[in-house]
């Protein structure tokens, strides 16, 4: 019989969000209300940070932290050419320039060796990504910041829960910015949420995740609310709903457990391909706790007689999903055109590009899921080695 396909990702969605939405739904309020204030409660409680503000996305997130420290036309932000699209784009909605920076080649993570050449006297900000929710060399890049005077916002849409030296990824940064994106740890369908210590920046990106004005519409529209707001800057609409919010504070109580079953699976690849010099596993630091949003492997390619497309190709049709993170931004077309990257610019990510493999790693996969990715991918490098 032939098995179903094992997508790449799917979701961990109970009883218990279906009951917490119903009840949104039927509470008389959607938008913005008291759902989003006990999620952003919880949130904050779970992070210990001084301040969470609950947003429609992880993208909408770091927009707001960069317009939070301050960030404008003709400044200069560092971004690890190896992230998703938003890191560098939204460094471009406030006009200034996302300067890439290149990756370490064990972790994937940015290289703090590199960002001291990167800085100019437009540099304002660094944005390390926790890439696949393994935290960065923070140690490192605060030390750059504290001498350079350079705010540091992370990027952490991969990193919840993940530690680094003991320390919950929320508030070693100035800002930190997470993804509640359908694959993330935990989930709304989209949302984000945004962390920090700083009480002028956090009233600073609530402010600004509503029209920039002074009340929302909770404090309006209820009985004890007022009809009067003002505006205090052209903000964006950038706010969570209530509904997100149900299905988001549902997933929290959840978190820890979710991620430890992606641990789990992260331990059972890692001892499922010991064994194979053309598979090299991802390098875990012993000073983090990873969030193991991603579980990404590189092919030893002078080792196989496939390229990692076919490589890719021919597991999809054993039944497989797979996905590759990232193309490093130096590569896309626009990057290219607008600020004339080329691949060898930034050498690490382009050739560790060629290589790497996302493998499904979800808190609904069973064991034996597991042991079906294990047994496809050493069939593959049985079948194409040297
Ligand atoms: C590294 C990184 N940053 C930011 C985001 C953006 O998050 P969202 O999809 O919630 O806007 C993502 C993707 O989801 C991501 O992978």
């Amino acid at each position: 019989m032939l098995e179903q396909f094992l997508p790449f990702h799917l979701p961990t969605i109970g009883e218990d969000e279906i009951r917490s939405v119903t009840e949104t739904l039927l509470s008389g309020w959607l938008t913005t209300g008291p759902k989003v204030r006990q999620f952003e409660e919880e949130f904050r409680k779970f992070i210990s940070a001084a301040h969470a503000v609950a947003i429609n996305s992880g993208t909408a997130a770091l927009h707001l932290a960069l317009d939070a420290v301050g960030i404008q036309q003709g400044d200069e932000v560092i971004v690890p050419t190896m992230t998703f699209a938003s890191t560098a784009e939204v460094v471009q909605y406030l006009r200034a320039r996302p300067v890439l920076a290149e990756c370490q080649p064990d972790t994937l993570n940015l290289d703090p060796t590199q960002i001291e050449k990167l800085i100019t006297p437009k540099t304002k900000a660094i944005m390390p990504v926790h890439f696949a929710g393994q935290p960065c060399e923070m140690d490192r890049i605060l030390d750059v910041a504290r001498r350079y005077d350079l705010k540091v916002i992370e990027d952490a849409a991969h990193a919840l829960p993940a530690r680094y030296r003991g320390q919950i990824v929320g508030k070693i940064g100035d800002i930190t910015c997470f993804s509640f994106y359908a694959t993330k740890t935990i989930t709304t369908g989209e949302g984000g949420m945004i962390t920090t210590n700083n009480p002028e920046w956090g009233d600073r990106m609530r402010m600004m995740s509503l029209h920039g004005i002074s009340k929302d519409a909770w404090e309006r529209y209820t009985a004890e609310g007022s009809w009067s707001y003002e505006i205090l800057a052209p903000g964006y609409k950038y706010n969570m709903t209530d509904i997100a919010a149900a299905i988001g504070i549902e997933q929290l109580k959840k978190c820890n457990q979710f991620w430890a079953a992606r641990c789990r699976i992260a331990a059972r690849y890692d001892k499922g391909f010991a064994d194979l010099p053309e598979i090299r596993r991802p390098l875990c630091r012993p000073d983090v706790d990873h969030a193991w949003h991603l579980y990404v492997i590189q092919l030893e390619l002078d080792r196989l007689r496939i390229s990692r497309n076919d490589f890719i190709e021919a597991l999809k049709k054993e039944g497989i999903g797979t996905s590759v993170h990232f193309i490093p931004m130096h590569l896309h077309p626009y990057y290219r055109k607008t600020f004339g990257y080329r691949p060898e610019d930034l050498p690490v990510a382009s050739a560790i590009f060629e290589r790497i493999v996302s493998l499904p790693i979800y808190s609904r996969m069973s064991d034996s899921d597991v042991d079906r990715v294990i047994h496809a991918f050493r069939n593959m490098v049985t079948q194409y080695r040297r």
